[in-house]
């Protein structure tokens, strides 16, 4: 058997409808993969055991929303359903997704077209590509030094500068190489990829053309979240415009693989290892990908809005771009959910404020109470942090993280043990299990927090140590960050837990 073979078997199981009676020995016997394999990495993915279910989505800004109303009408009502992590659309919160249905997108509210944004998600998608004629004129060299002088970091939420990715995998020895799109965005209160996409979908094949034209690779894997069929269609649409025109190199083939819903799929090697037709466990790392990534090749793995900003940066100059930035370089794609009266992706200038955000988002839907600042992983910060630059650096120093900027606002009718669980439940729910600080560790979390809430007043007594067990322990970012919701909100919200102790 060979790794191409195994490669097919996520593939096969969608293309049957999921994991209906029959399809892992269908699946065994088209590609050699034992069928105790084929049913163990299906059962993995959400979209493959329960192909037909309805979601619904119990992430956070859908709870501030309703959810659990919605959860206990149909549960009430026999009405078969699933409770999803997250959806990706909490702009529409509460929200829900049939995946037999056409399930159109909300039109969201984004920043004004502007021609000093990166992006400029309201601006005019067009065929120009001058930033990929750049890249062919001036060389590899010039590229990523212009991406150097930019100072672009990645936008999934690492923030790890990318001209360093770029000559990585520039500098292999390997002539075989591969581009990947990370396009499977997840975390609770982001929705930016989704826009860049359905917004300026050929900033993003200019983008990972410039990236293939640059790396010499030839194959191009885009990897699209599962519930976002209309966006990978856009994106197709988009490399089948461009390829018409006579813009893209001949020699790259482009793939278009959907994800099967797995939250921890967008971490970058659990995102190979679904490429590769396994369960989507993270890889210990070194190695990088871009050493031993795809198929064990250079690989260059980058975010959506990462990819989307290139373009601009080579057509208009790495200074350029370095200077639209107030305290880190560049322009930045900010989400904003949860009580605000206008959800929505506006791109400002690294190191906006909260304050500077929810001017426009419209303002607070009642009293702010606190915030999250960069989706579930990012923990919660009070109110009075609201002039904190939502930037990598100053959220890292008061024990936050920038992480995707899928900013959460709560209003003062929170209750933030609540809060604290509905993040607790999600990473718990969306943990690949693979190692046990984050496997036992984010039950941990949930059970102390449910039976604190039921009345026991030592349930988190132990949390610390659980914690410290946890991001010492844990092989990727998932489980090191689990207990910080629960660790931020005892930490600002004390009166909350103490209130309850005492009632
Ligand atoms: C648990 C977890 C989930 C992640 N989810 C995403 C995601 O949905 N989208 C994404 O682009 N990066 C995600 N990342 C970050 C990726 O691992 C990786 O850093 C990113 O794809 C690299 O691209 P960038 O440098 O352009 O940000 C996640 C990381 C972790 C630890
Ligand atoms: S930290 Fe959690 S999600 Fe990450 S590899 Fe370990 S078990 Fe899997």
């Amino acid at each position: 058997m060979t790794d191409r073979r195994r490669e097919e078997v996520l593939i096969r199981i969608e293309h049957a409808g999921g994991l209906t009676a029959g399809v892992s020995n269908d699946v065994h016997v088209g590609t050699g993969v034992a069928e105790a394999d084929v049913y163990g990495v299906a059962t993995f993915y959400s979209l493959l055991k329960h192909p037909n279910e309805v979601r619904v989505c119990q992430g956070l800004s859908c709870h501030l929303a309703g959810s659990g109303e919605k959860i206990d009408a149909l549960s009430a009502a026999d009405t078969p359903f699933l409770a999803a992590a997250c959806l990706g659309r909490c702009d529409e919160a509460p929200a829900s997704w049939d995946p037999r249905g056409k399930n159109s997108l909300p039109d969201v509210h984004l920043t004004a077209a502007s021609d000093d944004l990166s992006i400029n998600l309201a601006g005019v998608d067009s065929l120009s590509y001058t930033g990929l004629t750049a890249a062919r004129d001036n060389g590899a060299d010039w590229v990523i030094d212009e991406l150097e002088v930019s100072g672009v970091t990645g936008r999934g939420g690492a923030g790890f500068p990318a001209h360093i990715k770029w000559r990585g995998v520039a500098n292999q020895s390997v002539t075989e190489r591969y581009v990947v799109l990370n396009a499977d965005e997840g975390e609770p209160g982001t929705f930016k990829d989704r826009e860049v996409i359905l917004k300026r979908p050929h900033l993003v094949v200019e983008g990972l053309a410039i990236a293939a034209h640059t790396l010499e690779a030839h194959d191009i894997y885009c990897y699209v979240r599962g519930e976002f069929g209309a966006v990978r269609d856009a994106l197709k649409a988009a490399v089948e415009e461009a390829t018409a025109a006579g813009l893209l190199d001949d020699d790259v083939a482009w793939h278009f693989v959907d994800g099967h819903g797995a939250y921890i799929c967008g971490e970058e090697t659990a995102l190979l290892e679904s490429l590769e037709g396994r369960r989507g466990m993270p890889r210990m790392k070194p190695p990088f990908p871009v050493e031993a990534g795809f198929r064990g090749a250079p690989t260059l793995i980058q975010n959506v809005e990462t990819i989307a900003t290139i373009p601009a940066i080579l057509a208009r100059g790495g200074t350029w771009f370095r200077k639209l930035g107030r305290t880190e370089p560049g322009t930045k794609l900010y989400c904003v959910s949860g009580h605000v009266p206008r959800p929505g992706v506006y791109e400002a200038p690294m190191g906006i404020s909260m304050a500077e955000l929810l001017d426009m988002a419209g303002g607070v839907t009642g009293t702010l109470k606190a915030f999250s600042p960069g989706g579930a992983s990012s923990g919660f910060l009070p109110a009075s942090m609201i002039n904190v630059a939502l930037d990598f650096g100053s959220l890292q120093k008061v024990g936050s993280m920038l992480g995707s900027a899928g900013g959460v606002v709560l209003n003062a009718t929170v209750d933030m043990v609540e809060a604290a669980l509905v993040q607790a439940v999600f990473f718990e729910d969306e943990s690949c299990g693979q190692c046990a600080p984050c496997r036992i560790g984010t039950q941990l979390v949930r059970q102390a927090l449910e039976r604190f809430r039921r009345g026991d007043a030592d349930a988190l007594e132990h949390i610390d140590d659980i914690a410290w067990g946890m991001q010492e322990g844990s092989i990727c970012g998932l489980g090191q960050a689990a207990a910080l919701p629960l660790l931020s909100a005892m930490k600002y919200f004390p009166d909350e837990f103490q209130s309850r102790v005492s009632s």
